[in-house]
C-alpha cells in the first residue's frame, strides 16, 4: 500500500466559501459515493461512519486546538491560555477527572428537571412572534432560548444571557475561522469572558444554590479535586459550549421542516414522533459536520499508513448516513434501527452536554409543532459555513398561528 501523500484521493476545497446548503449536500454525497477518504487543504477527510468512529477514538490523535493556533503563531494570550485549557485539549487522568465533575448534573436524568424552564421559555419566546404569523426564527428563537437554558443551569442571572450568547458566538470561532483575521476579536471576548466567570464565581460562592457553577465551587473548595484555573476554564467551556451548538441544531431542524412540510404535518399530528424527529434532525443535518484530529503517533488503518501530525476531519455529515436504509431522505417517521449518530462526537470527548441539548431540542420541536401550522420557508436561509458549528444566520419563516390539541 502506498504512503498516504502517494494515495490518488479525490479533493474539494473545504475552504470554499460556497461549500454550504445545498451544494455542501452534492459535493459530501459524491465524495462518499467515490470512496471513504478525500483530501482538503486543511487535511484529510474520513467520511464512513466506521472510520470517522475509529479516528475519533483512537488514542493516537488528540483535538487540534492549541495546534492550529500555533500555526496562526499564537503561542500566548488569553485566547492560547484558554485553548491549552480548554477540556477538548485535556486528555488522560485530568480529563476524566473534570467530567466526573460536570457530568452528573448533565445526565438524561438530571436535565428532565429542566424541562419545565425550558417549556416556560419557549413560550415566552413564541408569544412574542405568535400573532405576526412570521419572523426570523433565529433572532426571535434559536438564538435566545438556549442561553437563558445554560444560564439556568449554571446559575447564572438570566438578564445576562445575551452577553453569553454573544460570548459563545465570538469565542467558538476559535476552531473554525482564519485565526490571522479574527484573533483579536476572540482574544477579546475571552478577556472579557474571564472577568465576567470571575464575577460569577464570587456570586455563587456568597450565595451558592442548586446550580452547576455552586457544584463545582464546592468540589474546588472540598480540596484536591480543581483548582481555581480548572473551575473558571470548565465554567467557561461549558458555557460557551452549550449556547451556538443546540442554537444551530434547532435553526437547521426548523429550516427543514419549513423544506419538508409534509413532515412538519406529521409531527403536528403525532406527537410521539417528537424524540425520533430530533434524532433525524441530528442525524441528517450535524450542526458539526467535521469534527477533528491530529494524530500524535503513526496510525496503520485499512492498510493505511497515517503519519504524525496528519490533521482528520471525521465527516459526521456523511457518517451519519452509513448503514441507515433510504438515508439520504429526510423522514421522521423512518425506523433507523439506532444507528448511533456522529454528531455529538466519540469517545473520551463525546458532548458533555448531549442530554440537555436532547431536551431542549425535544421541548422547543413538542411546543413549537403544537401551535405552528403550515409552517414555509418565507424567503431564503441564510447558511454560516461548515467549519465548526454550522449554523444559520437568518431563518425567515410563516407559520399560521394554532391552538395545542386537547390532551388525551
Ligand atoms: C446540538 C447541540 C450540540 C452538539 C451537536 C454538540 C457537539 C459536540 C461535539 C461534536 C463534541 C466533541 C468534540 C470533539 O470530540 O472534538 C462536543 C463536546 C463538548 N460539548 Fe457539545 N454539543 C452540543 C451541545 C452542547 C451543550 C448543550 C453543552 C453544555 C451543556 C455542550 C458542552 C460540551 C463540552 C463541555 C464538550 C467537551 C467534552 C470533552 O472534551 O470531554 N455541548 N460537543
Amino acid at each position: 500500500m502506498p504512503p498516504l501523500e502517494e494515495l490518488d484521493l479525490p479533493s474539494f476545497d473545504y475552504f470554499d466559501p460556497e461549500l454550504r446548503g445545498v451544494r455542501f449536500h452534492e459535493q459530501m454525497l459524491a465524495l462518499r459515493d467515490a470512496g471513504w477518504l478525500a483530501r482538503t487543504p486543511l487535511g484529510i477527510v474520513v467520511l464512513d461512519h466506521e472510520a470517522a468512529e475509529f479516528f475519533l477514538r483512537t488514542k493516537s490523535a488528540i483535538f487540534p486546538g492549541t495546534k492550529i493556533a500555533e500555526l496562526f503563531d499564537i503561542h500566548e494570550g488569553a485566547l492560547y491560555e484558554q485553548l491549552r485549557r480548554n477540556i477538548l485539549c485535556i486528555d488522560g487522568e485530568d480529563h476524566r477527572r473534570l467530567r466526573s465533575l460536570v457530568n452528573p448534573a448533565l445526565t438524561a436524568r438530571a436535565v428532565e428537571r429542566y424541562r419545565p424552564a425550558m417549556r416556560q421559555y419557549i413560550a415566552e419566546l413564541f408569544a412574542a412572534v405568535a400573532a405576526d404569523g412570521r419572523c426570523d426564527f433565529v433572532a426571535a428563537i434559536a438564538k435566545p432560548y438556549p442561553s437563558m437554558m445554560i444560564a439556568t443551569v449554571m446559575g447564572a442571572p438570566l438578564g445576562d444571557a445575551d452577553r453569553l450568547h454573544k460570548w459563545s458566538n465570538v469565542i467558538q470561532r476559535q476552531f473554525a475561522s482564519n485565526l490571522f483575521d479574527e484573533r483579536e476579536r476572540i482574544e477579546r471576548a475571552v478577556e472579557e469572558f474571564y472577568v465576567y466567570v470571575d464575577g460569577l464565581l464570587a456570586a455563587r460562592r456568597a450565595d451558592p444554590g442548586d446550580d452547576l457553577v455552586s457544584k463545582l465551587i464546592a468540589a474546588e473548595e472540598g480540596g484536591d479535586r480543581l483548582s481555581d484555573i480548572e473551575c473558571v476554564n470548565l465554567v467557561l467551556n461549558v458555557l460557551i459550549g452549550g449556547v451556538d451548538t443546540t442554537q444551530a441544531q434547532l435553526a437547521q431542524g426548523i429550516r427543514l421542516f419549513a423544506e419538508h412540510p409534509e413532515q412538519w404535518d406529521a409531527l403536528r399530528r403525532r406527537p410521539e414522533l417528537i424524540e425520533p424527529a430530533v434524532e433525524e434532525i441530528i442525524r441528517y443535518e450535524p450542526i458539526t459536520p467535521f469534527t477533528s484530529r491530529i494524530l500524535v503517533e503513526e496510525v496503520e488503518y485499512r492498510g493505511i499508513t497515517f503519519p504524525v501530525d496528519t490533521v482528520i476531519l471525521a465527516c459526521t455529515f456523511t457518517g451519519n448516513r452509513d448503514g441507515t436504509p433510504d438515508c439520504d431522505r429526510f423522514d421522521v417517521a423512518a425506523q433507523r434501527g439506532g444507528a448511533r449518530t456522529l454528531t455529538f462526537g466519540a469517545g473520551i470527548h463525546y458532548c458533555l452536554g448531549a442530554n440537555l441539548a436532547r431536551a431542549e431540542l425535544q421541548e422547543a420541536l413538542g411546543f413549537l409543532a403544537s401551535r405552528m401550522a403550515d409552517l414555509r420557508l418565507d424567503g431564503e436561509a441564510s447558511f454560516d459555513t461548515v467549519h465548526g458549528i454550522y449554523g444559520l444566520d437568518t431563518l425567515p419563516i410563516t407559520f399560521a398561528p394554532a391552538e395545542p390539541a386537547p390532551a388525551g
